[in-house]
């Protein structure tokens, strides 16, 4: 049944779900605008009211960046958190080139294993991430480029060589690749990045290359571009607009591409995007898939990752449901993945990119779940189990 069908009763406490005020944690008692739902841990795994459990009524899998330390760590229980909330995985930074190959020639997969094994061994999906980024590229690889020991054609060979091999490992493994990532600028979103390491050095055609590369590698994962403010939060949709004509343009070179994840990373002192919803729709129309690859939402916090402004907390549960709303209104939407499991400053991304910002996560920096998940949780009870309406049905 289409995820539509299970929202008609939403409509009129979603707005409900972003004021929500925290509901005991202990029972997961959860309190909706229509009703008071005790959803006790059902004997079954995953928790019947696990994020997870309820995201599959709506044929939507619910994701989370991981590392090593998630785990490993059980005191507080990251690796608890993980198997039951979450029914995919991003590894967080073990696929990248850096992770992957430190050194020339000399491949480390250990980390990108150990997330890998520990997905399927808990019924989670896999989003490989990311094969071709201007970040987090080997040092060997940027210092020969930059001093000229590397050429355009070995740069391209070693990238090749690393997708080759990465993409090999876990064929039929991955469920979406993260292929290309973040190619527009932030100057000018109206553009490919000229200044893009990959696009400087190799033109923009390697692209469409690397994207026929691991189709043809493995050919059972769903290839994705992906970026951030690609869906209206940059207050113009001009990098949406960019975006969706750059896969518009490789789908008409016939490139194998199979959708495009919007990151999600918001931030209260900035607007939500009013075109969100329709700009997920927009990209959804060219016959794409579409994900949520990377939600958080970050805010002005103190030392303690405990936000300046009392409002902040019902602001950040309001940009969180409303990105899920938008997914759930989409049906092309296939998975929504948070990034990050706490507030922890050693696990959110956010505190040491953004000084002075953080609490961006679900959970606080102790793992103890904050409103904005509860907010969360509740709209996709909501989902999951808010009463049928009537439909047309013809007349009989
Ligand atoms: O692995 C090294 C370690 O050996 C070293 O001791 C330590 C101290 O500098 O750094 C470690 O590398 C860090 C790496 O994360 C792994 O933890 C890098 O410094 C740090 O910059 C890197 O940050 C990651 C960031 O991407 C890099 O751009 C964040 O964890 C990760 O959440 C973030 O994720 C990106 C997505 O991949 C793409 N979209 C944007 C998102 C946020 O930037």
């Amino acid at each position: 049944m289409r995820r539509r069908d299970f929202l008609a009763g939403m409509t009129a406490a979603a707005g409900l779900a972003a004021v929500a005020g925290p509901a005991t944690a202990g029972a997961a008692t959860v309190r909706s605008g229509a009703a008071q739902t005790t959803a006790r841990a059902a004997a079954s795994y995953p928790p019947a009211d696990s994020l997870r459990a309820l995201a599959a009524h709506v044929n939507l899998r619910i994701g989370m960046a991981v590392s090593p330390f998630d785990i490993a760590t059980t005191t507080p229980d990251y690796n608890g958190v993980l198997k039951s909330q979450f029914s995919t995985a991003t590894p967080e930074n073990a696929m990248k080139w850096d992770a992957v190959e430190p050194e020339q020639g000399v491949f480390d997969f250990t980390d990108a294993d150990e997330i890998v094994n520990f997905a399927e061994q808990n019924g989670m999906l896999v989003r490989g991430h990311t094969l071709l980024w201007h970040n987090q590229i080997p040092a060997w690889v940027t210092t020969g480029v930059s001093n000229g020991t590397i050429s355009a054609s070995q740069l391209k060979e070693f990238a090749f060589q690393r997708i080759q091999t990465e993409v090999s490992r876990y064929r039929g493994r991955i469920w979406q690749w993260d292929v290309a990532n973040e190619f527009f600028t932030d100057t000018d979103p109206s553009m490919i990045n000229p200044q893009d390491f990959w696009i400087q050095n190799l033109g923009e055609g390697i692209i469409a290359e690397a994207y026929r590369l691991v189709h043809q590698v493995d050919p059972h994962a769903l290839l994705f571009y992906n970026d951030y403010n690609i869906a209206g939060e940059d207050g113009t949709n001009a990098k949406h607009d960019a975006a969706f004509a750059f896969v518009q343009g490789l789908l008409e070179q016939g490139v194998p591409i199979d959708g495009v994840g919007n990151q999600g990373h918001q931030d209260t002192q900035y607007g939500f995007s009013g075109t969100f919803q329709q700009d997920l729709a927009h990209f959804a129309s060219l016959g794409l898939k579409v994900a949520i690859t990377e939600a958080d939402v970050r805010t002005f916090v103190n030392a303690n990752q405990i936000p300046t402004d009392s409002l902040a907390p019902s602001a950040q549960s309001y940009y969180y449901t409303q990105m899920l709303y938008a997914a759930l209104e989409v049906p092309q939407v296939i998975s929504f993945t948070f990034w990050d499991e706490s507030d922890n400053p050693n696990v959110s991304w956010v505190p040491g990119t953004f000084p002075g910002e953080g609490a961006a996560t679900l959970w606080d920096a102790n793992l103890n779940p904050k409103p904005q998940y509860f907010a969360v949780q509740q709209m996709l009870n909501l989902a999951a189990h808010a009463a049928p309406h009537h439909v047309a049905t013809a007349p009989f």
